[in-house]
């Protein structure tokens, strides 16, 4: 291809007001990330020299928003142009073009536009430098196409121009083939064509689409590359339109994850708010999410309702329905729940069993240990083979910081003990039933803090006098 410079201006500063929020139209999450993000991540396969994001309304996030996109790619050129009255597209790219070279060649996108595919862009990159044109639109057959501006041609098909929805006469709201709003274009036309706009229409804005009619007046070819796909041109004005992009990204999802292989319960029922990596025989029951980066070895298995994000699992993790792990890693084949919580920090060895009713936090379970019913683990280390009873707490925290538990190899904790952090419990040593221990519990002993019974043989119990 031609080496000319890629020059991306990203329309990024409408106020989206029927999304009816306070962030920037931009801002709204398709899949747990940004629509800016997922567009510039399209827009990076194209290599660019560089990208310029016009800002306006919220430009302060928009703007905080692109610069974390920038701290994933440290080769890109990324930089906020500021559009103070937002007095129309044209308008828009213009606020840009200081920062364009004359030679450069621009692709221009709308910020809101997350499904387009790198591939329909650099097809659209293809056919413009394959043809004579000065500027090439990408445009789509709508099936609605109300509230687009459509692609005028001429009886020979030569497109003449761009005629947008509210301006359109009669005739020119028949027609079906519509503006995406993506297009490419040489920068010195870009410029020549900005610089002669009028905002003389019905909504007294400065239209980028009026530059297709004066680049043919002018005497120079103008054309359309149609998209096929135009589910990938979507953008969304309102919550529905959210939604229905929503919908089409979680299905791009699952069909990648099953085309890793993986098996689905319900590929509907999933929702993919990140990136999800799955090895073979991976098994996903129904209504599950996952957030952030997940990577589920082979033979994992995911029960109904669970809630994944930034987690590890190891070949053979069986997590049963109905659990949240957060920040958890597992090393060997496991059992995880039903109904358990594993919060930050949370290590889970081979043939380890986390009940339910668990909470686990900032702690490491050794190979073979085990906490199978209604406890707190919380800034601990479970040494290997140990059995923790039902309703043991670790008491982490005196209210003022946290303190640590260690628990021994072997170590059997009995049921509802209270383990007063900071404390260490032997390797083997067994810990009585309703405990408190407050001191090390030496290796190999028993230790029992709770008063010794005792029973009463002559012992009335007290009786109601004023009963009949
Ligand atoms: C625009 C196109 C239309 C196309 C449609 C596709 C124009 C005049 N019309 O119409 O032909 O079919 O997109 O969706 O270009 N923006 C700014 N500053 C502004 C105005 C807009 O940054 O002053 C940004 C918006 O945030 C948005 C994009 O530009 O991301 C498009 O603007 P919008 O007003 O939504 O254009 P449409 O009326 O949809
Ligand atoms: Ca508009």
């Amino acid at each position: 291809m031609s080496g000319k410079l890629i020059h991306v201006v990203v329309l990024a500063a409408g106020e989206g007001k029927r999304m009816q929020s306070k962030r920037a139209k931009v801002l709204q999450p398709v899949g747990g990330r940004s629509m800016l993000w997922h567009g510039l991540a399209s827009v990076v396969e194209l290599k660019p020299d560089a990208i310029h994001v016009v800002v306006g309304h919220d430009a302060e996030s928009v703007q905080r928003e692109v610069e974390r996109f920038g701290q994933h790619h440290p080769e890109l050129t990324l930089n906020c142009v500021q559009q103070t009255e937002r007095l129309g597209t044209g308008h828009a790219v213009q606020q840009a073009m200081p920062n364009v070279p004359d030679d450069a060649t621009v692709l221009v996108m709308p910020g809101d536009m997350p499904l387009i595919r790198a591939s329909s862009l650099q097809s659209l990159q293809a056919h413009f430098a394959s043809s004579q044109a000065v500027l090439s639109v990408l445009s789509f057959f709508a099936q609605d196409p109300t509230g687009y501006g459509r692609i005028l041609r001429d009886a020979q098909g030569q497109v003449t121009g761009i005629r947008e929805q509210v301006d359109a006469s009669a005739e020119e709201l028949a027609v079906d083939e519509v503006n995406s709003g993506v297009l490419m274009v040489e920068a010195g036309q870009l410029n020549d064509c900005l610089g002669q706009l009028s905002n003389d229409n019905q909504q007294q804005e400065y239209y980028l689409t009026d530059c297709i009619g004066l680049t043919v007046e002018g005497g120079l070819a103008v054309t359309a590359e149609v998209c096929q796909d135009s589910n990938e041109l979507l953008g969304a004005n309102d919550p529905l339109q959210l939604a229905t992009i929503e919908a089409h990204w979680q299905h791009r999802c699952v069909i990648a994850l099953m085309e890793q292989g993986a098996r689905l319960a319900m590929p509907q029922s999933l929702q993919i708010r990140g990136r999800v990596q799955v090895g073979r025989d991976v098994w996903i029951d129904r209504d599950v999410i996952f957030e952030g980066e997940v990577v589920l070895h082979d033979d994992v298995s995911i029960g109904a309702g669970s809630i994944l994000r930034d987690c590890v699992l190891a070949a053979g993790t069986r997590i049963e329905p109905y659990c949240v792990l957060e920040s958890t890693r597992t090393h060997g084949a496991c059992q995880i729940g039903p109904f358990a919580r594993l919060r930050p920090g949370t290590e889970i060895g081979p043939d380890c069993k986390v009940g339910n009713f668990v909470e686990v936090k900032n702690a490491v379970f050794e190979a073979g240990a085990k906490a199978s019913h209604l406890s707190y683990i919380g800034d601990a280390s479970i040494g290997a083979a140990a059995n923790i009873g039902a309703g043991t707490i670790t008491c982490n925290y005196d209210g003022v910081a946290k303190h640590r538990t260690e628990i021994g190899e072997q170590a059997f904790i009995g049921s509802n003990s209270s383990l007063v952090a900071p404390v260490r419990i032997g390797h083997r040593a067994t810990i009585g039933a309703g405990s408190v221990v407050t001191k090390e519990a030496p290796d190999d002993a028993l230790t029992l803090t709770r008063a010794s019974q005792t029973s009463i043989s002559d012992w009335h119990q007290r009786k109601r006098t004023d009963k009949k």
